[in-house]
């Protein structure tokens, strides 16, 4: 059943919380998890129906995953310990379960489909299914798009120059590259998240980074389990962080929050908008984390180009309602690749902001807004994707009457308790 929320204008936000557990690092703990020999206890994984596909996914497999109260326990038992599973592996709306699984079934004992609801069918496979090909893997597709049918195979390690910088991509051939014979390297045309490496230092494996390139080797001894308690997701945290910016006086602190630098462009961005950002990092451990308060302050506009798109490649939807209410032009380049995530995010974005009475020009790799924009209640459309049903949720705090978003149930793919925690933040 499709759901709609009715947002209602906020007089104030202010308050502090703590977000899910970031998702990137759950798949990823998840996977290599089941790859080490040995138990791992993994804290905080996130509740969100992409990391419960990554669950499902590896339990039909035949990989033992215990989440029943407490740290979840994952049983790995390595590579070669994966069972044929009875049907497809369901990887529901999630890209990185699907890309990420196909770089470690690439090189496993077994044969199996990996499929996806509607969105996921559409969005492209060929850029993870074609370099991993040429170290040996068997991949079927329909014209570079799921289902997708992989059939383990020996792998030869190689170099890989991406054309598109993505940390799916990059984590997938890492992934095949631990079970390769030789070096796997990957060229990055700008760094994107590191979770994957992070994790495989943690774990044992040897990783190298240098000038834009990431080199794992294959490892005799098996990957080592890992105790991690994985930090709040800063991709959910932004959407807070984006309210509290929209107006001077607003503030939201968020606790416990992942801190990656790979990940964390955004502040700076809203930062250089005018928002007071405050941070108390610590940089202990596999990632780190810490708190951030945002306060808001006077906004002005902002360009962004290819390289900033990249490293706040989640954010932009946040952006762009941040733009709304800043002062001047907001020019956003280089973001075709926003057209390919889990709806069309320009497309959407441009539409919702219309109806709101936002003033946006679209184009092919990019968007413009025009601010700032008195935004006015109106029925607008998530198109099933979570970040835009949030990003719209938001954009509706500061309209002059109430927003229905529509299909805002999708919001369990990240962030279950979303509009239970906008309650709280709304005064
Ligand atoms: C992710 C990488 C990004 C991001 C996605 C999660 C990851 O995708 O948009 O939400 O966990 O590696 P791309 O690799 O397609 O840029």
């Amino acid at each position: 059943m499709e759901s709609a929320q009715i947002v209602e204008p906020a007089t104030r936000i202010a308050g502090e919380l703590r977000v899910p557990g970031d998702k990137s690092i759950a798949h990823r703990v998840l996977m290599l998890a089941a790859l080490a020999h040995g138990e791992s206890r993994i804290a905080g994984l996130p509740d969100g129906e992409d990391v419960a596909a990554t669950v499902a996914c590896l339990r039909s497999l035949a990989v033992k995953i215990d989440r029943i109260g407490g740290p979840a326990r994952v049983h790995g038992r390595g590579w070669r310990s994966f069972s044929p599973p009875h049907g497809p592996l369901d990887c529901a709306n999630s890209g990185t379960t699907m890309r990420l699984m196909l770089g470690v079934l690439s090189g496993s004992w077994v044969s199996a489909t990996l499929d996806g609801d509607a969105s996921l069918r559409r969005r492209p496979m060929g850029r993870v299914v074609d370099p991993l090909r040429l170290m040996g893997a068997s991949i079927q597709s329909k014209d570079g798009h799921a289902p997708l049918t992989v059939t383990g195979a020996r792998l030869q390690g190689r170099r890989h120059v991406m054309a598109v910088p993505s940390a799916q991509v990059k984590s997938a051939l890492l992934l095949a590259g631990l079970s390769a014979s030789g070096p796997t390297s990957v060229v990055e045309p700008v760094a994107t998240r590191d979770h994957t490496e992070r994790l495989l230092r943690a774990m044992g494996t040897d990783v190298h980074v240098a000038a834009g390139t990431v080199e794992v080797r294959p490892s005799h001894q098996p990957l080592r389990p890992i105790e991690l308690s994985v930090p709040g997701d800063f991709s959910s945290a932004a959407f807070w962080m984006a309210a509290a910016a929209l107006r001077p006086g607003w503030s939201v602190a968020i606790h416990e929050v992942g801190l990656n630098p790979s990940r964390t462009a955004f502040l700076r961005l809203l930062e250089s908008m005018g928002a007071e950002i405050q941070v108390d990092a610590d940089n202990t451990g596999v990632e780190p984390h810490g708190s951030v308060t945002v306060t808001g302050r006077r906004l002005r506009a902002v360009t962004m180009g290819a390289a900033d798109v990249a490293a706040a490649i989640d954010e932009i939807p946040a952006i762009l309602i941040v733009a709304t209410q800043a002062e001047g032009t907001t020019l956003i380049e280089g973001a075709a690749e926003l057209r390919v995530k889990e709806s069309d995010r320009l497309a959407t974005m441009s539409e919702g902001l219309r109806r709101m009475g936002a003033v946006v020009d679209e184009r092919a790799d990019g968007v413009t807004i025009h601010g700032p924009a008195k935004l006015r209640g109106a029925t607008v459309e998530s198109k099933g994707d979570h970040r835009i049903a949030m990003a719209l949720a938001v954009a509706a705090l500061v309209a002059s009457g109430p927003t229905t978003i529509e299909d805002a149930d999708c919001v369990a793919i990240s962030y279950p308790d979303f509009f239970t925690d906008l309650q709280g933040l709304a005064k």
